[in-house]
């Protein structure tokens, strides 16, 4: 595509949401960024929070936390480019052990960072045989000590895979408890309801949570709800399982990324909103333009931010920044991801 194309492939999509000057500006790196992607035989896989130039422009696979690992599960490029933040780039990594995995920029995330290795070691000498279930939002040190990952698409069914009474369920407060709702247990927090060994035996929980949140989705409330029902009583409201349970409950619809665009897609409503990252939504509405998405957005992940058009062709332009995974840690993380994605 030459740079013009791009620029009006770019503006077809994307004159509603971004300025005219910066499409032509981008697209002349969205060029150069998938000539370079061609001689290096590489793939770029772009979450659905990506900003929308980039998301329309260089990504090869598009999607939500389990689509991206199916696809870096099946790459057969030498080279993978992820455009998301480092726990999903590790993700792809511990998958691919033998391809070169970059990631434009250093970018966490704040539940990522809630946890750590020892936490887990810590709970497992606490529950034995207990089994843990870790969010894909969590390092590879944490999903080495678990047995088994999730995601938002599938983290019910993972629980329920289990067949167990009583599952560790981490780092996510909010999605532990969605899961605890959605599956009927009953979940404890023993980090903060500090019961000692004696009494945790006697509790009849069935999930064993953690304290950790996202720092975009703890930000919505109920009362932005009933604010906005109160204004567009026809809106449909959809919220990613990392909210509240309170604001999942006041929502129409909850689901993983993917599935909050799928269920747009497939519906008609007057209105909708998207209680989740604000770039989600302007990429959403780029590609229904014959829908009406309310605006209530101020909630931009800082770490999905640094991912920008520049540093994705500086990744490339200079194989920077590598991502890599002790072998000893990879090998026991990698089973807890692979029985996470046969799930499905
Ligand atoms: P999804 O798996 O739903 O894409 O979510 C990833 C994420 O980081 C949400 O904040
Ligand atoms: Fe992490 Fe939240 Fe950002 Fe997703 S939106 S990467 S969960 S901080």
């Amino acid at each position: 595509m030459t740079i013009d194309e791009m620029y009006q492939d770019l503006r077809s999509k994307l004159a509603d949401t971004v300025p005219d000057a910066e499409l032509y500006y981008k697209a002349e790196i969205a060029v150069e960024i998938n000539k370079l992607k061609k001689e290096k035989n590489a793939v770029i896989l772009g979450h659905n929070y990506m900003e929308p130039v980039l998301y329309n422009s260089v990504t090869d696979f598009k999607g939500d936390s389990l689509e991206l690992s199916r696809q870096a599960a099946k790459t057969d490029k030498d080279v993978i480019v992820f455009c998301g933040v480092k726990f999903m780039a590790e993700t792809a990594k511990i998958l691919n052990p033998g391809k070169t995995v970059l990631l434009p920029a250093n970018a966490g995330c704040s539940l990522a960072a809630s946890i750590t290795a020892a936490d887990v070691r810590d709970l497992k000498r606490r529950f034995p045989g207990v089994p843990v279930v870790t969010y894909v939002n969590t390092y590879a040190d944490v999903k080495a000590e678990s047995d088994i990952c999730c995601t938002s698409g599938n983290a019910a069914a993972v629980v329920e895979s289990l067949g167990a009474q009583t599952v560790i369920f981490l780092p996510d407060e909010y999605l532990a408890r969605n899961v605890a709702r959605e599956t009927g247990k009953h979940i404890i927090f023993p980090t903060l309801d500090a019961v000692d060994a004696a009494s945790e035996d006697e509790l009849d929980y069935q999930i064993v949570g953690w304290r950790g949140r996202c720092e975009v989705h703890e930000k919505y409330t109920v009362s932005d709800i009933q604010n906005v029902r109160q204004q567009f009583p026809d809106v449909v409201i959809l919220a990613h399982p990392e909210c509240s349970p309170a604001v999942i409950e006041a929502s129409d619809f909850s689901g993983s990324t993917s599935a909050m665009i799928r269920y747009i897609a497939k519906t008609d409503a007057p209105h909708y909103l998207l209680l989740t990252e604000c770039s989600m939504g302007d990429n959403v509405a780029a590609s229904n333009h014959d829908k009406t998405f309310l605006r209530m957005c101020s909630v931009r992940c800082p770490h999905m931010n640094m991912i920008t058009m520049e540093n994705t062709l500086h990744a490339l332009q200079t194989g920077q920044i590598e991502i890599t995974v002790p072998e000893e840690i990879r090998v026991r993380a990698v089973r807890a991801v692979e029985r996470m994605i046969a799930i499905g």
